[in-house]
This record gives C-alpha cells, sequence and structure tokens, in this order.
C-alpha cells in the first residue's frame, strides 16, 4: 500500500513558526516520525511539502495511477481552495484531512474546510500525532473493508454450497 503524504504553504516552516499553535516539531521531524511508524505498519510512504496551489493540484491528478491514499494537510489553501476539492474528487484516491491545530477553536476563517465535504474523513488538532493517526485510520479502515469483503465472500460462498 503506497500513502502520499501532501503538505501546503507555510508548512516547511513548522518549527519556526507560531510554536505556541504549532508545536516545536519541523516538516522534517513529522517525516521521520511518519518513516519509522510506516515501515512497523509494512506500508510504503512519500511525503512532500510546496507553497503552490498547482502543484498540490498536479500532485492529487497523479495520485490516482501511484498512489492508494492521500493524507493532506492543506494548511490554509483548506480555507480557499476549490481547486483542490475539485482535484480530490477527479483523482478518487481516498483522501484523509489532517491539521496540526484544532481549526474549529481558532479564528472564524478557518472553521470552514471546502475540502471536509469531499474526503473520507479529518483528523485534526493532535500537533504532529494528527500524521500518525491519521496513517492508522486509514488502515485500519482499510483492513476493515477488507474483512468485511473476505466475510461477505465467504458467506456467499457457503450459500452457493448444496
Ligand atoms: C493548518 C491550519 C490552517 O488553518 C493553517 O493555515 C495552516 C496549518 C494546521 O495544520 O493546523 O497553515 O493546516
Amino acid at each position: 500500500m503506497k500513502i502520499l503524504f501532501l503538505n501546503g504553504p507555510n508548512l516547511n516552516l513548522l518549527g519556526q513558526r507560531e510554536a505556541e499553535v504549532y508545536g516545536r516539531s519541523t516538516l522534517a521531524d513529522i517525516e521521520a516520525k511518519v518513516r519509522s511508524r510506516a515501515q512497523t505498519l509494512h506500508v510504503e510512504v512519500e511525503f512532500r511539502q510546496t507553497n503552490l496551489e498547482g502543484e498540490l493540484v498536479d500532485w492529487i491528478q497523479q495520485a490516482k495511477t501511484k498512489s492508494d491514499v492521500i493524507v493532506l494537510n492543506a494548511a490554509a489553501y483548506t480555507h480557499t481552495s476549490i481547486a483542490l476539492r475539485d482535484a480530490i474528487v477527479a483523482a478518487g484516491v481516498p483522501t484523509i484531512e489532517i491539521h496540526l491545530s484544532n481549526i474549529h477553536a481558532r479564528e472564524e476563517f478557518r472553521h470552514k474546510s471546502l475540502i471536509a465535504p469531499v474526503c473520507r474523513g479529518q483528523i485534526l488538532g493532535f500537533g504532529a500525532n494528527s500524521y500518525i493517526l491519521a496513517l492508522e485510520a486509514y488502515i485500519s479502515v482499510n483492513a476493515h473493508q477488507v474483512s468485511s469483503a473476505f466475510q461477505e465472500l465467504t458467506m456467499n460462498f457457503s450459500i452457493s454450497l448444496p
């Protein structure tokens, strides 16, 4: 399984930027934590950051053929970008929206997420751990789907036996 972590504008400044809101971990620290957890879960991860909206759109589009799931911290574009929302729909790759901070406990303009309605779920407010929780959330959702599909298959099989 391949999980693509995408990070939007200003997240390259984590560690120096508003540490009281976002914590002291740098994006490289977070990436290292994600990679170490991913290794124990036997999943492949790719981790990227850009300050450009169009680049995020390109990466989401490309994920259609390359990734099984996207974990997206769209940062400020969460609140403004119809282009990102459209790209998520077009790619059709299950996407988990994440934030370090609890956007609902902050300024009103951060309460609205334009991407939330097209994402599989949202994880927010747990600092760097939001990234780890997203990784684990997707794996458990996926494992549940696989085991339900298997149960359905074995049920159909036993029904069709004479
Ligand atoms: C953020 C929340 C956004 O509102 C903000 O613009 C960010 C970071 C977060 O991770 O808490 O840049 O996405």
